[in-house]
């Protein structure tokens, strides 16, 4: 498997409110974004790391990356959506890559052995993503009436975490069917649904956070001290 690693990186984090653009915000000495590739690189050897940024951060990302010594890395431009920015960064994956890894700037914790435990997933379907079994009790609403229509059955529900893995002519060829509208799902998962490739739900991990709000910032910081990492 030659692999190369995209990482959407190019959101403005409006939720987190902070000044920086999220994937640059500094969490004891680092920036999210640095965190999250040196988390990947521990868990396998990348081909490449395709970084997306928004378009003026190109260079400041790049000044970034060498001076936090990321090997093989290209920094490209990203799109209105987040899966317009995978999109972009797959145009810059080299012709050697023959899997595609994306995993968000936004979570700095993701573990060795998850990424290997993807990485081998993918390999026997051709797609694998990660994911939480979910505790609560998930209710299905009208949102006119907003009467209960029915309680889902949890057990067969996940909530979805990256890394995600695919080979890369499955993934170009489900962003090229779909067109526009491959822009708007929030993961590369959503692109198979009902399709012959069957993706595997591999078993995520509760430290591997998504930053998303001020309050993430905190559990952050505390998964970090507890971690020691
Ligand atoms: N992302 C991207 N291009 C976009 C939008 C999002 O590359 N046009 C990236 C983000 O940088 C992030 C990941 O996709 O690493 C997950 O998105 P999210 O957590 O929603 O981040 P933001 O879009 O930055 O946050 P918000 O939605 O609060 O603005
Ligand atoms: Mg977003």
């Amino acid at each position: 498997m030659r692999v190369a690693a995209i990482v959407p990186a190019a959101g403005a984090g409006k939720r987190l409110k902070s000044k920086t653009p999220k994937a640059f915000v500094n969490v004891q000495g680092k920036p999210l974004l640095i965190r999250a590739l040196r988390a990947l690189g521990r868990g396998g050897k990348f081909h490449e790391f395709v970084v997306v940024v928004a378009k003026n951060e190109v260079a400041s990302a790049t000044r970034l990356l060498r001076r936090f010594r990321v090997r093989k890395f290209k920094v490209v431009p990203g799109g209105a959506t987040r899966a317009e920015s995978v999109w972009k960064g797959l145009q810059a994956v080299s012709k050697g890559s023959d899997w595609i890894l994306v995993h968000d700037a936004a979570r700095p914790l993701v573990s060795k052995d998850l990424v290997v435990g993807l990485l081998k997933a993918a390999k026997l379907t051709g797609g694998a993503i990660c994911g939480m079994p979910i505790q609560a009790t998930v209710k299905r609403v009208n949102l006119k009436s907003r009467i209960i229509e029915k309680t889902e059955d949890r057990a067969e529900l996940y909530l979805a975490q990256t890394p995600q893995v695919f080979r890369k002519d499955l993934l170009i060829a489900r962003y090229q069917k779909l067109g526009r509208s491959a822009f708007t799902g929030t993961d590369e998962a959503a692109l198979f649904d009902g399709t012959s490739v069957n993706v595997r739900m591999v078993l995520g991990d509760s430290r591997n956070i998504k930053v998303t709000v001020p309050e993430d910032l905190a559990l952050l910081e505390y998964l970090l001290l507890r971690g020691k990492r």
